[in-house]
C-alpha cells in the first residue's frame, strides 16, 4: 500500500528517536557521553546518520575540508546553506546544527537574526553555532530570543584565530583560563543549550564543566567534557592538510581513495574495464537491422 498525503505512515518502532534538546539534556544528566562529528554534504551525513552520532554540525571547516579555502573566513552565508540542505536530505535521526560563518552575525544582532534564520529555513537545521564570547554573547542570546536554539563556540575559534596568535591552544595560563570561564558562562546566561571547548587544557575543561549546567562538547579539551566532536575529514584521514594533535585518524581514506581511482585509470588504460559485465547488449537481429539503416 502506497502512503497519500491522508495515510499516515506508521512509526517505525525500531527506528532511534530524534534528538532533541530535552534528550540531549537528559544524556548530560545520566552521563552519557555525546557523539557530535562534522558533515558536510549528503553522503557524509548518510555515514553520520546510520553510525548513530547524536548532534551533526556542518562546521566552517568544511570551508577548507570540502571547498578548498585555506581557512574558515572566506566561506560565505550562501555556501553553507548549500552544504547545510544537502547534510539535511541525509539526516533523520541527530540534532543538525549550522555553523555561521565569519561576517554574518557579528555586525549586529539583527544581521545574526536574519542569517540565524536562513539557516533554520533554508537548510532546515535545528540549531546554530556561533563563535567567541565577548560581543557574540549578545548576538547569541538575539538568536535564542528569535526562538532558536545556539551552541557556543570557545576557546581556539578559528575563524578568529590571527587575533589568537594562531591556531594554538587557549586558556594556559590563569588570567587567560578565566577569560574562557568568562566567556562560558556569560553564553550559557545568554540561553545558549550547549557550549563548544576548542583546544582547552584537560584541566581548565573539567573545572569549566564542573561549573556549568549546559552540556560541553570538547574538541581538544579532554576527556571530561559531555562529549566530543571530530571533523569528519580528519577522523577519516580524508583530509590531508595540517591536522591538529587532538584530530584522531581512525581511517585512512584518501590513501584508500586514490589507490581505487588509480586502479580504475589503469584498468581504462589496458582495456581492462569496461568487461561483459558492465555492458549492455541488443539483439542480433536488431543490431542487423540497426546497423543496415545507419548506412
Ligand atoms: O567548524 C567546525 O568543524 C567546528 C568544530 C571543530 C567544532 O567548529
Amino acid at each position: 500500500m502506497s502512503a497519500t498525503p491522508h495515510t499516515p505512515v506508521p512509526h517505525n518502532l525500531d527506528a532511534p528517536l530524534p534528538m532533541t534538546l530535552p534528550r540531549l539534556a537528559e544524556k548530560q544528566r545520566l552521563g552519557e557521553p555525546i557523539v557530535m562529528v562534522t558533515a558536510y554534504d549528503y553522503p557524509s551525513a548518510q555515514v553520520a546518520e546510520q553510525a548513530g552520532v547524536d548532534v551533526v554540525l556542518v562546521g566552517d571547516s568544511g570551508a577548507m575540508t570540502v571547498l578548498g579555502y585555506p581557512s574558515t573566513v572566506p566561506v560565505s552565508t550562501d555556501e553553507m546553506l548549500v552544504l547545510a540542505a544537502a547534510v539535511r536530505r541525509g539526516l533523520t535521526t541527530p540534532l543538525l546544527v549550522g555553523d555561521l560563518p565569519f561576517g554574518s552575525y557579528e555586525a549586529s544582532d539583527e544581521q545574526a537574526v536574519a542569517t540565524a534564520q536562513r539557516f533554520i529555513k533554508e537548510a532546515g537545521c535545528d540549531a546554530v553555532k556561533l563563535e567567541r564570547g565577548g560581543s557574540s554573547v549578545q548576538r547569541a542570546r538575539a538568536i535564542v530570543q528569535a526562538g532558536i536554539p545556539v551552541m557556543g563556540h570557545v576557546g581556539l575559534t578559528p575563524q578568529t584565530a590571527t587575533a589568537l596568535g594562531g591556531y594554538r591552544a587557549q586558556g594556559r595560563t590563569a588570567e587567560r583560563a578565566l577569560r574562557v570561564a568568562e566567556d562560558a558562562l556569560a553564553l550559557q546566561q545568554a540561553g545558549c543549550f550547549s557550549i563548544v571547548f576548542e583546544a582547552i587544557p584537560a584541566a581548565v575543561s573539567r573545572a569549566l564543566v564542573e561549573r556549568l549546567e549546559v552540556p560541553v562538547i570538547g574538541i581538544g579539551a579532554g576527556p571530561a567534557t559531555d562529549g566530543q566532536v571530530l571533523v569528519f575529514h580528519d577522523l577519516l584521514g580524508i583530509y590531508d592538510g595540517h591536522a591538529p594533535r587532538f584530530a584522531k585518524r581512525y581511517a585512512d581514506l584518501k590513501a584508500q581513495m586514490i589507490a581505487g581511482v588509480a586502479e580504475y585509470a589503469g584498468e581504462v588504460r589496458r582495456r581492462a574495464f569496461p568487461g561483459p559485465e558492465h555492458t549492455y547488449s541488443i539483439d542480433d537481429e536488431q543490431l542487423a537491422q540497426f546497423l543496415a539503416e545507419l548506412d
